[in-house]
């Protein structure tokens, strides 16, 4: 028997993660199939949309690969009005959305907090309760998680970006305000206060093994996440990390990586939310039919206000900041439909990890 079918999808050791995660050609397609085929048979073949806004790049934090970072003052700082912020909360519930992803920069002071509690309960009242709303706005304190979870978000995504401690420290500022024990009491935090508790890592990190990504899916296994968003490391020339540049894989690697990421988290989850992240896009035209045949199943179209886009460069390249929304609802339906799934119109396609792990029915 070769090593592929001589392994116990059931139980999938660390060991056959990487192995699996190196897997190309021939082999990675029947990666893909057999995760496929447990998609389908878990949730089925639903792509359910997230109309992402982007609400601010202003962060206090300094990530070392981020483009929005603290020290980055070459991009002009914004933050979308009140009134920004529900026009496209309106389009996306008049356009069958069904969710909301609201994505910021970390800052935490009171006005903040006000704002964003403010125009949830806005967006709730406006929607008559109609929409999902992903928040992914860092690290908050308890008493804020239940303020904006009370204002009306249900679904919070912290990346914890990698499980290894080192890496962890090698990628960011050695201080409070970026330190891996609090972020993973906050995944903890989210889960106890009653969200749907996402998070995720990225892929193809300067100084990253396959076994740090093998462990990243065990992590998230572990921590018993209901959602994941996570993609290829882009690298971005106003970074400090952009000095490792000539470490990292090829882009296209990195990308098949990625998909293989998906795979495996599919088989080792089956039936968490996986989202085709955007930075898969970046790479590769089709990528987030790529990743949603790998086992996706959310897509995050971004609706945040044209003149803001340019803005938010997480990474050079990112894709969406020149069209109205990337594509047109019936370019995105038909290449949906062209893998063989259909866009869940109108449905906020909770997890269905979460609705078992809290016993809720439909
Ligand atoms: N490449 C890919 N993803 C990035 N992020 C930030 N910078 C980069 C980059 N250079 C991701 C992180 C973060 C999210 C907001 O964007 O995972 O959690
Ligand atoms: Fe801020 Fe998030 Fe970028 Fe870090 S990754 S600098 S927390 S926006």
């Amino acid at each position: 028997m070769d090593r592929f079918s001589s392994i116990d999808f059931d139980r999938l050791t660390q060991a056959d993660l990487v192995y699996l995660l190196g897997l190309k050609g021939e082999e990675q397609k029947k990666l893909i199939e057999k995760a496929n085929e447990v998609k389908l048979k878990s949730v089925g073949n639903i792509v359910y949309l997230r109309g992402l806004i982007e609400y601010s790049n202003v962060c206090a934090k300094n990530c070392y690969y981020c483009g929005i970072r603290r020290d980055n003052t070459a991009d002009s700082k914004y933050v979308l009005t009140h009134d920004e912020v529900l026009s496209c909360a309106e389009y996306a519930y008049n356009k069958g959305f069904g969710s909301l992803a609201i994505q910021s920069g970390e800052i935490s002071n009171p006005n903040f907090v006000n704002t964003v509690e403010s125009f949830l309960k806005e967006i709730k009242l406006k929607t008559n309760d109609g929409l999902g709303v992903t928040l992914s706005m860092g690290e908050q304190s308890e008493e804020v998680f239940k303020r904006w979870l009370d204002a009306g978000a249900h679904r919070y995504l912290l990346r914890i970006e990698t499980s290894n401690r080192e890496l962890y420290k090698k990628l960011h500022p050695n201080d409070n305000l970026h330190n891996f024990d609090n972020r993973v009491n906050t995944l903890k935090l989210l889960q106890k206060v009653g969200y749907n508790t996402g998070s995720g890592v990225m892929i193809g990190l300067p100084f990253q093994t396959l076994e740090d990504l093998a462990n990243d899916l065990l992590f998230l296994k572990e921590i018993d996440v209901d959602m994941v968003g996570m993609g290829p490391y882009v690298e971005h020339a106003k970074t400090p990390l952009y000095k490792y540049k000539n470490e990292l894989l090829p882009i296209h690697e990195r990308f098949e990586l990625s998909i293989n990421m998906v795979a495996c988290l599919r088989l080792l989850m089956p039936n968490i939310n996986i989202a085709a992240t955007t930075a898969m896009q970046a790479i590769v035209k089709n990528g987030r039919e790529q990743a949603i045949i790998a086992g996706a199943n959310v897509i995050m179209p971004n609706i945040t206000p044209l003149k803001y886009r340019e803005n938010y460069l997480l990474y050079k390249d990112k894709p969406g900041t020149k069209e109205q929304i990337e594509d047109s609802i019936e370019s995105l339906t038909k290449s949906i439909e062209g893998v063989g799934h259909s866009i869940g119109f109108n449905e906020r396609g909770d997890s269905l990890h979460f609705k078992i792990r809290n016993k809720i029915s439909d």
